[in-house]
Formats: structure tokens, C-alpha cells, sequence
């Protein structure tokens, strides 16, 4: 079976159900819609077609780059704000799934539980994506892998370091760094590490590459190709805020730490930052960050993903 067939009608509910070679196939489909956008070639694979996204929580980069994107593709996305669908009056998540795939090709949903994706995605006879879980951001990291190629020409082989909360980035760098032959080495406090169930799940994909968890960011930085950091309180963590900034105040990625890294390691972040907290402004504005790279291959990446699951 080609690649084209077996991603046909998939989920992606996390990067841990595909293979190495399915990741590495939309990856170069990304490489190559990407060129096709620079040279201001149309390509409308999805031509009528059309995605739902459920929104439940904010965002700026995952929206307009899902609804640029099948627009560019030939498609139209609709904006569902779980405020205004019934879904966010208590319709059940399983009729919702019913419905929509009666109307649309595809739904994006970034939401709290990765429980209500799974079902949303049981109960949907159409692709679902995971736009992002209080457990997971699968698209982020296919946009991430499609940077780091881009930047330092490949993937295997390299170390990246993720400093901070043992969040859903974390989770999904981990699981993606270990199938795609990247050492992975996550530094986070005591009571803040990744989940222990996702860390194993991780190590079980290595075929010869490290996943390391330490408290230590030192430890963890050394010969490290990529830095990567995100908020420390995540959305939905507003409250922790103050409590987070003093767990976190020694898992900063600045000037210091980034000294213990290779000299040409490059620093990348989800967005959005905050500057001063997580990562100091000369770090992330400085010459070795490539974090708005990043934040366009999202558009690319997704295209991908969109022609691979809804072509
Ligand atoms: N990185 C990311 O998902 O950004 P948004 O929250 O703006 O979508
Ligand atoms: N960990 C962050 C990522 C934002 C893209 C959050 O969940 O808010």
C-alpha cells in the first residue's frame, strides 16, 4: 500500500499511531507544498472540501494557519467556538461527531481532555486532528521536525533539549524526537516532569537514541543541537501562574544555560513566549532562533497533513 493510500481518512489524534516512514512521508509533502507556495504555484488537491474547527481553548497560530491552509488548498474551514456550538451547552461529544461528519471532510479540534478527542474522533466518520490536548500537540511538532530539517539538513542523529513544564510539548517532542532518531532529553522540576505512562510510551520508540528526564537543565542542554522551551503555565493553568514562576525560576533558557549547549544549537519555542520568563529576549530574538521559521511551517506542515488525511 502507498503512503497516499494507508494515511487516507486517518486520524491524528498524536504523533505515537504513525510510523517513522508515515511521519518522514508528510514531512516531505510539507517540503514540497511549501516550495509550491514560493513559487506561487495554485494546488487545490482539497477543492471543496471543507473543515470544521472546534476551539475550546485560544489560539492564534493553529486557526489562521488550519483556515489559511485549506484555503490554499481549494477548501473553505469553518471557525466552531465551542462557546457558540451546542457542544459548549452539554451536546454530547458523540452526537456532535455524528452531525458534523454528515457536513464536513475533516475536523480540527484543539480542547482540553484528550479523552474527548479520542471519542470525538470514535464517533466521527471523518479525519480528526488533534489541534491540541491538555496531553498532546501532534501538529506542532510535524512543523518542528519540519524546521529542524530544514535548518540543520537532518533529523537523525541530533539532540534536542526541551527545558520546562512536562506538558503536552513536551509529551509530543519526546514521542516525535524517539521515532524520528533524535536523542530527546527533557529538563523539568520535581512534580512538573512529563507523565510516566507518555515517557515509557516514548522510550519504547527509540531504536538506539536516548530519552533522558532529568531535574537538571545543565545535564540536559549538554551537546544539544536544539533548545526548546514553552510557557510554564499553560492555558488552562492561569491560576498556578505565580507558583509555576518559582518552580520554574532555574529552568530559564538564557545566555548561561544555551553556553552549555553545541555552539551552533538553535533555540525554538511552540509560541506564544513569554520573554523573561521561560526564555530571555536576546535568546529568543538572537540570531540563534528560528522560532517564526517554525511558527510558518505550521501552515506547510498542516497542508501536509490536510492532502495526506482529506485528499
Ligand atoms: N503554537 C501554537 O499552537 O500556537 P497557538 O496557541 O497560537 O495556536
Ligand atoms: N503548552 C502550551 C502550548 C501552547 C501552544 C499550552 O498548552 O498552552
Amino acid at each position: 500500500m502507498s503512503f497516499k493510500e494507508q494515511l487516507k481518512g486517518r486520524d491524528l489524534l498524536t504523533l505515537a499511531d504513525y510510523s517513522k516512514a508515515e511521519i518522514g512521508y508528510i514531512l516531505e509533502l510539507a517540503a514540497q507544498i511549501k516550495e509550491k507556495k514560493k513559487n506561487g504555484e495554485v494546488y487545490e488537491p482539497l477543492k471543496g472540501k471543507t473543515l470544521g474547527m472546534i476551539f475550546e481553548k485560544s489560539s492564534t497560530r493553529t486557526r489562521v494557519s488550519f483556515e489559511a491552509g485549506i484555503y490554499q488548498l481549494g477548501g473553505t474551514g469553518l471557525f466552531l467556538s465551542s462557546n457558540d456550538i451546542q457542544l459548549g451547552r452539554g451536546e454530547p461529544i458523540s452526537d456532535t461527531a455524528q452531525v458534523l461528519s454528515g457536513y464536513l471532510d475533516g475536523i480540527m479540534i484543539r480542547t482540553f481532555s484528550q479523552k474527548d478527542v479520542e471519542d470525538l474522533a470514535e464517533n466521527a466518520s471523518i479525519p480528526v486532528i488533534n489541534g491540541l490536548t491538555d496531553d498532546y500537540h501532534p501538529c506542532q511538532v510535524l512543523a518542528d521536525l519540519q524546521t529542524i530539517k530544514e535548518v540543520k539538513g537532518t533529523l537523525e542523529g541530533l539532540k534536542l533539549t526541551y527545558i520546562g513544564d512536562g506538558n503536552n510539548m513536551a509529551h509530543s517532542l519526546m514521542i516525535g524526537c524517539a521515532k524520528m532518531g533524535l536523542d530527546v532529553a527533557i529538563a523539568a522540576p520535581k512534580g512538573y516532569q512529563p507523565n510516566e505512562n507518555i515517557t515509557a510510551l516514548a522510550k519504547s520508540f527509540a531504536e538506539g537514541t536516548e530519552v533522558l528526564v532529568t531535574e537538571d537543565p545543565i545535564e540536559a542542554v549538554a551537546n544539544a543541537d536544539i533548545i526548546y522551551s514553552d510557557v510554564w503555565a499553560s492555558m488552562g493553568q492561569e491560576a498556578e501562574q505565580k507558583v509555576r514562576e518559582q518552580a520554574f525560576a532555574k529552568y530559564q533558557v538564557n545566555n548561561e544555560l544555551f553556553a552549555h549547549a553545541k555552539s551552533d544549537a538553535i533555540f525554538m519555542h511552540c509560541l506564544p513566549a513569554h520573554r523573561g520568563e521561560e526564555v530571555t529576549a536576546d535568546i529568543i530574538d538572537g540570531p540563534q532562533s528560528v522560532v517564526f521559521q517554525e511558527a510558518e511551517n505550521r501552515l506547510h506542515a498542516q497542508k501536509a497533513l490536510m492532502v495526506a488525511l482529506m485528499g
